[in-house]
């Protein structure tokens, strides 16, 4: 943990001010154990291997913490990086540009392994903080500490460690796993200051009934339950019917000219188009990725933009991303 970050934490009990009390271990810039406690009330908080932590496992209801460790274990297999992943972000988060970032204090709801927190400090973001529940934060951390600009923090988005000083917030991927995505956005929302802004990019359920009606069923009562080793095997063969599909179809299809007109007749072809230039590593985290959580909502475009209406979000602009999920972005 960076000093810098002692000036943007409040206490997730009473919002009180967080002082620094204990450093047993620090490494250059980083503490990387230590204690914070609140100036206003009892609580404290661990900093441990580097991060501070404000989730305590034992305060965390049985559905938040069972998603949390199937995404801490998958974020801390699949640790690779890609070279696609910024254009990948820069499509969740449309219209926002790199350029955006710049000078800004940036907050990441649900940052995973900590590749868009990455992303986000090498566009110039004055500081960027991801959050995250999991053990993710592990790897987000072994991926950003070197980065002057780059702050990870373990903690429930529901009760998020800061005060309401952001010039933007962004969540990818992260909302429509939470039992209430809508209370989830809230809480985000919240930490943006007056004139700030917001993006989430969520699953939507338009488009996805062939999930909700084949897919789900099998992820609820199986693939999120069972030993997420014998997943990572498991999900190997749904990958490569995707890998082969997107390899020798999907993807030379829209490539070509004829092609692509016949292409949009296919079963799924934006997104299956969008993911065929990724590797199969990757391929195969995004399969894993759907099958690991125990609880995943799709979301209807009207119930998207009522979460904006909810906090008051201006000049909102909602649109429909690879004919499968819904991205959002707004003044708040
Ligand atoms: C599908 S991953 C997306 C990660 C990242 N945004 C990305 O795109 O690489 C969802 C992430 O949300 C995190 N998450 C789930 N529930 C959370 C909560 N209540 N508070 C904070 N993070 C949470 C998970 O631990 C996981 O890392
Ligand atoms: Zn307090």
């Amino acid at each position: 943990m960076k000093q810098k970050l002692l000036d943007y934490l409040r206490c997730p009990a009473c919002s009180g001010t967080i002082r620094l009390q204990v450093v047993n271990a620090s490494e250059a810039a980083e503490i990387m154990a230590g204690e914070l406690a609140c100036d206003t009330c009892p609580q404290k908080f661990p900093i441990l291997r580097g991060i501070p932590r404000f989730g305590a496992p034992e305060t965390i209801a049985a559905d938040k913490a069972a998603t949390a460790e199937n995404f801490g274990w998958q974020w801390q297999h699949f640790v690779q990086s890609d070279e696609l992943y910024a254009d990948q972000f820069l499509g969740w988060i449309a219209p926002v540009r790199p350029e955006f970032f710049q000078d800004k204090l940036v907050l990441e709801g649900g940052c995973g392994k900590g590749r868009h927190t990455e992303l986000a400090a090498g566009w110039g973001a004055r500081e960027v903080i991801g959050v995250d529940l999991s053990d993710a934060v592990e790897t987000a951390f072994a991926a950003t500490r070197d980065l002057p600009n780059a702050h990870i923090v373990q903690a429930d988005i529901y009760q998020l460690p800061f005060a309401r000083v952001f010039d933007y917030a962004f969540s990818v991927g992260v909302l429509h796993h939470l039992p209430d995505p809508r209370a989830g956005f809230r809480s985000l929302a919240a930490k943006v200051k007056a004139g700030g802004h917001l993006s989430a990019w969520v699953y939507g359920a338009e488009n996805n009934e062939w999930i909700t009606r084949f897919v789900d069923p099998v992820r609820t009562q199986f693939s999120s339950r069972i030993d997420r080793r014998a997943l990572l095997h498991l999900s190997k063969l749904p990958t490569a019917f995707m890998y082969l599909a997107t390899k020798l179809v999907y993807g030379p299809l829209n490539r070509s000219e004829v092609g692509a007109r016949l292409a949009q007749r296919l079963f799924y072809n934006d997104y299956l188009n969008a993911i065929s230039h990724f590797g199969w590593r990757e391929q195969h985290t995004i399969v894993f990725d759907h099958l690991v959580a125990p609880t995943s909502h799709y979301i209807r475009r009207e119930d998207f933009a009522q979460w904006w209406r909810d906090v008051k979000a201006e000049d909102v602009k909602i649109s429909w991303h690879n004919r499968n999920s819904w991205r959002g972005f707004g003044r708040i």
